[in-house]
């Protein structure tokens, strides 16, 4: 077939392409180039890969949700210490989160019972609130995802309980990295692969393993949207970013090798060689420069 090389022109009456339902010249045939550009990719990357950019009044929406997780992120930081339950951190986040008005999205979310992930020292991810008491020189992560007036944001932190020793330092240290890492990968014109691969090498580089079985995700309208966000990978492979998308990165590494199982719970993830595991996590919106995290704080 002969390539096609010549775009037919839009009449001035025609159904403007940008998919208003409005005719052409009451439409975009007006607005910068910039606009209908936008409004292209928008219709292009939810019919390829099903991924939905968000706009700015969702962005708005997505970035005080997120404000609320990290404020309930410093609420937890500032009630760890040896001898409470992983079932407190629970109960402070589950308050503090209704008390916003917003809701606990993990709260029966595929039948997980709690409304936060608490997953302490060989836990990689998805620890259920329990009795178990914290004690000194643990890990934990709290993982909060909160939302609020429709809008999902998605965000964690390790934490030291007590004094840390020099395993929960150095693995601590190599996931606050590994998210950092990821994270200045993060602009237009680069790619969903260019994140994983930054990550891996930084973290292997340090002697660590990244996790495969978990991954970053699309966030904002749903809890977990596509597209998927490899801590892995090749550079300049997957998904081009573009301004509007809105993601996680949230690297699980591990001290030890990246083998996990999932316990009988089929909720709580474990290293398979028994060795600690963490996790930083923060929800970001691609923009026209780089990025903004919806979630943030200090890494
Ligand atoms: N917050 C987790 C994530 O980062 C997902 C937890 S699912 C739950 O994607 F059901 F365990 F809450
Ligand atoms: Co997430
Ligand atoms: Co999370």
């Amino acid at each position: 077939m002969l390539h096609e090389t010549k775009k037919r022109k839009i009449g001035r009456n025609d159904p403007c392409p940008c998919g208003s339902g409005l005719k052409y010249k009451k439409c975009c045939m007006n607005k910068p180039r910039s606009n209908m550009d936008r409004v292209d990719v928008k219709r292009m990357y939810a019919e390829k890969y099903r991924i939905r950019l968000k706009d700015a009044q969702d962005v708005e929406g997505i970035r005080r949700a997120g404000r609320l997780v990290v404020d309930t992120l410093d609420l937890a930081e500032r009630h760890i210490k040896p001898g409470i339950k992983t079932d407190d951190i629970n109960k402070l986040v589950h308050d503090f989160t209704v008390k916003h008005g917003a809701t606990p999205a993990p709260l029966n979310y595929r039948g997980y019972p709690k409304s936060v992930c608490v997953s302490v020292n060989e836990v990689i991810c998805h620890g259920i609130p329990s009795d178990r008491v914290l004690k000194d020189g643990d890990i934990v992560n709290v993982d909060v995802t909160s939302i609020l007036n429709g809008y999902y944001a998605d965000a964690s932190k390790t934490f030291f309980v007590g004094k840390a020793g020099a395993d929960a330092k150095k693995i601590v240290v190599v996931a606050r990295g590994s998210l950092k890492v990821g994270l200045r990968q993060v602009r237009p014109g680069n790619t969903i692969g260019d994140i994983g691969w930054a990550i891996q090498q930084y973290a292997e580089g340090e002697g660590c393993s990244v996790v495969r079985e978990f991954v970053g995700h699309g966030v904002g309208f749903d809890f977990h949207e596509p597209p998927q966000v490899p801590h892995y990978g090749r550079k300049g492979e997957g998904v081009p970013l573009v301004p509007g998308m809105v993601f996680t990165i949230e690297p699980m590494i591990n001290l030890g090798r990246k083998d996990l199982y999932v316990l009988d719970d089929n909720w709580t993830a474990v290293t398979e060689d028994g060795s600690l595991s963490a996790q930083f996590e923060q929800t970001v919106l691609v923009t026209d420069t780089g990025y903004e995290s919806l979630t943030p704080y200090e890494l």
